[in-house]
């Protein structure tokens, strides 16, 4: 330490007094805690605003208080000095010579109440780190990621990372991705997130960094089998299933013949497209180039425009499994599914349709939803012992899927993997989209060109199959080429 050494007065000797000794104490020790979590930070597995939270409005200001106190001793220690005669002799404990017994023990216990004080710090950051990592504090307080996150540990993805799917390898997006993440902290501290959180569909990682690090795009997967579940909305829930042969296929003619749904994925040919709004729903202009390199052009009828470079948007994963982590259920949807498991018992009358009109009601908030569903369900079923489960698994479906407080649910977020409740894979393959000297439409729009219907309906008739597809049978009636299925099904159909 400094000599004593009468008269000599520097700046830093301003800075010789308790006030500014405690000061620069709580101001090394908010640098530190600032500093544990931007690390923390760093290494997590996605911007969780509210850790910038405490780095920017908690950590930071300590920083700034502890320099404001410091600074106030210093102007004190300067009055001091200013009115006394002579400088005023700087506090005695800051004279530490070495050669004393009496300073060297000084000496030490600065030294452990430092080392104390910084351990308790980085403790105390850690667990409040990962105290807003938390699920609990997430529910809780954190409801801007909570419909996202909540889907997320529904879905097929819940081991992988947010940041796997929204970061992605490579320094460059992991500086992009903490940048947004400042404009998270802004928005969260001023209450200004939008709800719903728009889908990031022009801001994602083209599929290739990200989905392609695991999945690999040129896996064959040939026909792929799926049963969907349905209860009709009558009395007796008549199930009603349809059992799809899927033409997934592949792109690689190295692992199997070329052709089928994953025949987009640009392994040979490229998809490019042009959506005039935002949720990419309405596509009016597509271009394929093929693997000889030949362009043809695709218009819907009406669109005259040329597009603009800057508009123009290359086909991948995204663009058909766009909800791979956050799929919101449509009510009929989660009602069907809970039947097929008996968790609604399909015996009680009407139940289905009951169930899946309470869903599709708006409700200001979660209590107020889950209360509804209660009274409704009780009082149109009086004395029926097995409504109990029912209501459970109604209050389970819409605690998974709506989340008033951020207006997200299945209606805020189109989903683009078939094309019932949403116009899907009919976005491009609608028979409407032709080359401009009409000669020519983009090709499989017909109702066999993706799936074969193996077999449909209830009972016996699910177990007579027909392996070359047959026409399908609609409960709803006769359908008509020129309207949409999502004009009808949204949800559940309206009466
Ligand atoms: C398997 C990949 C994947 C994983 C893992 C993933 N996401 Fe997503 N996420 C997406 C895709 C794709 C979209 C864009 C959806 C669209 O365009 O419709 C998205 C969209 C979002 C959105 C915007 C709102 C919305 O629903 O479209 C938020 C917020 C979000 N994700 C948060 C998270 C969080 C938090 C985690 C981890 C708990 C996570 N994501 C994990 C793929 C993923
Ligand atoms: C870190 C690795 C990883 C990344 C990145 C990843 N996935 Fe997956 N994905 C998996 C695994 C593992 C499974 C298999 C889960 C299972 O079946 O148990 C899976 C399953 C799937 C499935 C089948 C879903 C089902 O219903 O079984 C689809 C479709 C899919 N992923 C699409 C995507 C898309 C699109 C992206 C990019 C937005 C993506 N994945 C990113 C690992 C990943
Ligand atoms: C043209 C739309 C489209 C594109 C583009 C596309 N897929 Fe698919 N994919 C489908 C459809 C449809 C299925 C059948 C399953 C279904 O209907 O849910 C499927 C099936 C799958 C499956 C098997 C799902 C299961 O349940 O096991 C995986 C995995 C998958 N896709 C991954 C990818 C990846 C990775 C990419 C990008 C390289 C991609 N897909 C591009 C439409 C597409
Ligand atoms: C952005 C527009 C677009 C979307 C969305 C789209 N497709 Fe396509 N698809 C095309 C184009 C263009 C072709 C090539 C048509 C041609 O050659 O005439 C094609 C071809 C196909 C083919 C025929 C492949 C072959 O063997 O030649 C199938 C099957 C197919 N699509 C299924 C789907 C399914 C299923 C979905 C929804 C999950 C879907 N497509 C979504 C644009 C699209
Ligand atoms: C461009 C490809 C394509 C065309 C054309 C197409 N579908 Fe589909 N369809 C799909 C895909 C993909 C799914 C699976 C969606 C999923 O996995 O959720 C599907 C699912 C279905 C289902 C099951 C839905 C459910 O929830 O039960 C029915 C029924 C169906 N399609 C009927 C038709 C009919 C009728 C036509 C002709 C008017 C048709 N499809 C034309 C791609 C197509
Ligand atoms: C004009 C309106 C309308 C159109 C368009 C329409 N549907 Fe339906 N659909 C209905 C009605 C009404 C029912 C009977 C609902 C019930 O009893 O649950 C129904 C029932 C169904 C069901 C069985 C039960 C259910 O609710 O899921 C499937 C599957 C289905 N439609 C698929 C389709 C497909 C695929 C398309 C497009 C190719 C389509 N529908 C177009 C009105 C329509």
């Amino acid at each position: 330490m400094k000599p004593e050494s009468g008269n000599e007065n520097s700046r830093w000797d301003l800075l010789r007094n308790w006030w500014s000794v405690i000061g620069l104490l709580i101001a090394v020790l908010g640098l530190f805690a600032f500093l544990l979590l931007f690390i923390y930070d760093s290494l997590a597995r996605f911007n969780n605003p509210y850790v910038g939270v405490m780095m920017y409005f908690v950590a930071f200001p300590v920083v700034v208080f502890g320099l404001l106190v410091t600074a106030i001793g210093a102007v004190i220690q300067h009055r001091r000095n200013g009115a006394a005669a002579k400088p005023q002799e700087p506090v005695k404990l800051l004279t530490i010579n070495l050669s004393h017994l009496r300073d060297r023990h000084v000496l030490e216990i600065l030294f452990a109440v430092v080392v104390v004080l910084l351990g308790v710090t980085a403790v105390g950051s850690y667990h409040s780190y990962h105290f807003v990592e938390s699920a609990q504090f997430c529910g809780s307080v954190c409801h801007v990621m909570e419909p996202e996150n909540t889907a997320y540990q529904h879905s097929p993805h819940a081991q992988v990372a947010c940041t796997e799917c929204h970061v992605g390898p490579g320094v460059e997006w992991f500086v992009k991705a903490k940048i947004n993440g400042m404009h998270q902290v802004v928005a969260m501290v001023r209450n200004s997130y939008s709800r719903p959180i728009p889908p990031p569909v022009k801001h994602m990682r083209p599929a290739r960094e990200t989905c392609e690090q695991c999945h690999w795009s040129k896996k064959f997967y040939g026909n792929m089998e799926k049963v969907y579940q349905h209860y009709l909305a009558d009395e007796k829930n008549t199930h009603y299933a349809v059992r799809l042969s899927l033409k997934v296929g592949g792109s690689d003619p190295a692992h199997g013949p070329v052709g089928g749904i994953h025949w987009h994925m640009n392994v040979a040919n490229k998809i490019e497209f042009v959506a005039t709004d935002k949720e990419h729903q309405v596509i009016p202009w597509v271009r394929l180039t093929d693997a000889k390199g030949v362009k043809t052009e695709f218009r819907a009828a009406g669109y005259k425009d040329t597009p603009s470079p800057a508009a123009i948007q290359t086909m991948d994963c995204m663009d058909c499994h766009n909800r791979p982590a956050h799929n919101f259920d449509a009510p009929d949807t989660a009602v069907d599914l809970a039947m097929s498991l008996g968790k609604i018992d399909p015996t009680l009358p009407s139940i289905g349709k009951h169930a899946v009109a309470l869903l599709t009601k708006d409700y200001a908030s979660k209590k107020e939803g889950l209360e509804a569903i209660a009274a409704s369900l009780t009082g149109q079923y009086p004395n029926e012992p097995r409504i109990k489960p029912a209501i459970a698994a109604v209050q389970e479906i819409y605690s998974h899927n709506f989340f008033p407080d951020m207006k997200a649910n299945w209606k805020a977020y189109p989903d683009n993997i078939g094309h019932k409740n949403w116009p899907g894979c009919f976005r491009c393959h609608d028979g409407q989209h032709a080359t401009t000297d009409g000669k020519r439409k983009i090709k499989a729009s017909d109702c066999n060109a993706c799936h074969l219907i193996l077999a449909q309906g209830t009972g016996v008739e699910l177990s007579q199959l027909n392996a070359a597809g047959q026409p399908f049978k609609h409960p709803g009636g006769d359908l008509d080429p020129s309207t949409k299925c999502n004009e009808c099904h949204s949800g559940g159909v309206a009466p």
